[in-house]
């Protein structure tokens, strides 16, 4: 299979990056984050949460930040709403897309979203009736693709089983998280196959936690089974609140020089993003977790 030419970034660093962040991080932090990812070029950004507030309060401030933000056309700005209610408190804060998380493991749904994976599946669909009305796309997530903290291996086939069920009940597009960031590259590859037996490749997305320094591995073993759509965060900011001990998301500017190194395009300004993940890392006054940025930085 050949590479793609062209591969969307899906920029998770104001949810999955800051979600898990102890420290408050005021509004106005959140809101410069987003305006300069949109100025490097991001076309799509995960801008914040509609969850319950008791579970992630990070996220609590996700209304002012999308009411701040500079909406920049042809970008979209995105937030995950778990149910009804967080889909109509994003619809109120004007959002126009969301995504809805699912897990392929019972102990993580369990633990994420207090519920197991096909009471999940039924919550979601009053939402996609809602999101259907009024016109609004839905983004499917998969968690714990490549492994679970709890339950240790998962089955591909219980992947492909969740994706498939999201797909058709009419996400766009189902993002595979590999929530531990544990998987390997000829996981990654096997995992594709059998998933892409139930859902169009492309209709597929991969979202990489780096926490073994293997996601631009997965990246590569997914580019090169025809994927186009990857999540990433800038400066590698992230983890998930439910999944201790696992690290960001793969960097933004790693994924965007293997990218710039494939001469596959992206539309992203490596300096403007440099610059974006090197002042929010000022403001929670965390080390860098782009390799990338830090050579570069490191030169300048
Ligand atoms: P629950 O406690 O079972 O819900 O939580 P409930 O319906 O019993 O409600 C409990 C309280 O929450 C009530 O308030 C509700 O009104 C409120 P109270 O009466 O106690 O004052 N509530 C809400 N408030 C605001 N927005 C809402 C909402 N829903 C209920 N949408 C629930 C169930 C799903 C709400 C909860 O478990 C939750 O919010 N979980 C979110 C967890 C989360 O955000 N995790 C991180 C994101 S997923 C991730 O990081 C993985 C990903 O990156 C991919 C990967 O890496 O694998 C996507
Ligand atoms: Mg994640």
């Amino acid at each position: 299979m050949t590479i793609p030419s062209k591969v969307r970034l899906v920029e998770v660093g104001p949810r999955d990056g800051l979600q898990n962040e102890k420290q408050p991080i005021r509004v106005a932090d959140k809101v410069r984050l987003v305006d300069d990812l949109t100025a490097a070029g991001l076309s799509y950004i995960e801008v914040g949460s509609f969850v319950a507030p008791k579970w992630v309060p990070q996220m609590a401030g996700s209304v002012e930040v999308f009411a701040q933000i500079k909406q920049a056309p042809g970008v979209t700005y995105a937030a995950l709403t778990p149910n009804l209610k967080g889909f109509e408190a994003a619809l109120q804060a004007g959002v126009k897309e969301v995504a809805v998380f699912a897990a392929a493991s019972e102990a993580f749904s369990q633990k994420n979203i207090n519920c197991s994976i096909s009471e999940s599946l039924e919550r979601f669909l009053p939402l996609m009736d809602a999101a259907k009305q009024q016109g609004i796309r839905v983004r499917g997530y998969v968690s714990c693709v490549l492994g679970c903290p709890y339950e240790g291996s998962i089955a591909p086939t219980k992947v492909a089983e969740v994706a498939r069920e999201l797909y058709h009940m009419g996400c766009y597009e189902i993002s595979l998280g590999d929530t531990i960031g544990a998987g390997t590259a000829g996981e990654t590859r096997r995992l594709i196959e059998v998933v892409g037996s139930k859902v169009p490749r492309n209709k597929l997305a991969g979202h990489f936690h780096d926490t073994y320094g293997q996601a631009l591995a997965n990246i590569y073993a997914s580019l090169l089974e025809g994927i186009e759509v990857f999540d990433s965060s800038v400066a590698g900011l992230g983890g998930c609140p439910y999944a201790k001990g696992a690290t960001g998301n793969v960097a933004t500017e790693d994924v965007l020089y293997l990218l710039n190194g494939l001469g596959i395009s992206s539309g992203i300004d490596m300096d403007l993003l440099i610059e974006a993940g090197a002042r929010i890392c000022a403001v929670l006054d965390k080390p860098n977790g782009s390799r990338v940025a830090r050579a570069r930085l490191a030169q300048a």
